[in-house]
């Protein structure tokens, strides 16, 4: 017997990963970064094929991690981890910096930057894990690193099908985040796609969730 639900007593932190595709900035959400040795000093990371990032890492075989801290917001995490950097700049609007690789790296909200060249790389069917040689590390302005427990049960965070952790009937309990303040609605509608709270009686027909881009259909209700 496989119980998938066993693996949901792993423990991971949040990372934004970014690197260069054609030229253009490109980075996503993962929770799949690790060390794997000191000496030398090598990380490691599976991600989608599908995600545009990965075509980028393949591309320049460098990549970029930033440790997100606990008080990273979820349009943050949301933005990088349920859209594609083929359709949009998801470095906009964010603090960013420029590594020596010429990799733009988010530089708020994060506990550390990591810079990374691919030495390895195993295919593993739907994801390619990736093992890198660190080229360099810096503390960041914060201390407290999200951890994915952090992201489910505080932020009210969900698992998109991409990433490797995923397991369908993911479904967040209500937060402590999500149900603080907002006196005036009596009801909160999270978002069952990406965990995004919106606070009103009602939701408009055309409402669309200013995350992930889902539908009012995608909403459920949430209890004050
Ligand atoms: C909390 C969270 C964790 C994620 N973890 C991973 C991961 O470890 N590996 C992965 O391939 N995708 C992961 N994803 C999904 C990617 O971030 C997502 O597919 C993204 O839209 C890819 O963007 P891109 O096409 O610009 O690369 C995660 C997303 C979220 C929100």
């Amino acid at each position: 017997m496989i119980d998938p639900t066993a693996l949901f007593s792993l423990s991971y932190g949040l990372y934004l990963v970014s690197s260069k595709k054609d030229g253009r900035n490109v980075g996503c959400t993962v929770n799949t970064f690790a060390q794997v040795t000191s000496d030398p000093l090598q990380v490691s990371i599976a991600i989608n094929k599908d995600n545009f990032t990965t075509q980028g890492i393949q591309e320049t075989g460098q990549f970029e991690v930033v440790v997100l801290s606990e008080n990273a917001p979820m349009d943050l995490i949301g933005g990088f981890g349920f859209h594609s950097s083929k359709t949009v700049d998801k470095f906009e609007g964010w603090s960013t910096q420029v590594a020596e690789s010429g990799i733009e790296y988010v530089n708020e909200y994060i506990c550390a930057h990591v810079s990374v060249k691919v030495v390895n790389s195993l295919d593993l069917g739907s994801h390619i894990f990736f093992v890198g040689e660190v080229t360099a590390a810096e503390k960041g302005p914060e201390t407290a690193p999200m951890t994915y427990a952090y992201y489910h049960q505080v932020k009210g965070g969900k698992t998109p099908p991409k990433a490797s952790s995923y397991i369908a009937e993911d479904a967040a309990p209500a937060t402590q985040e999500a149900t603080q303040g907002k006196p005036a609605a009596k009801y909160a509608w999270r978002c069952t796609v990406c965990g995004h709270i919106e606070y009103a009686d009602e939701l408009p027909d055309d409402f669309v969730c200013p995350i992930c881009g889902v539908g009012k259909d995608k909403f459920e209700r949430v209890e004050l």
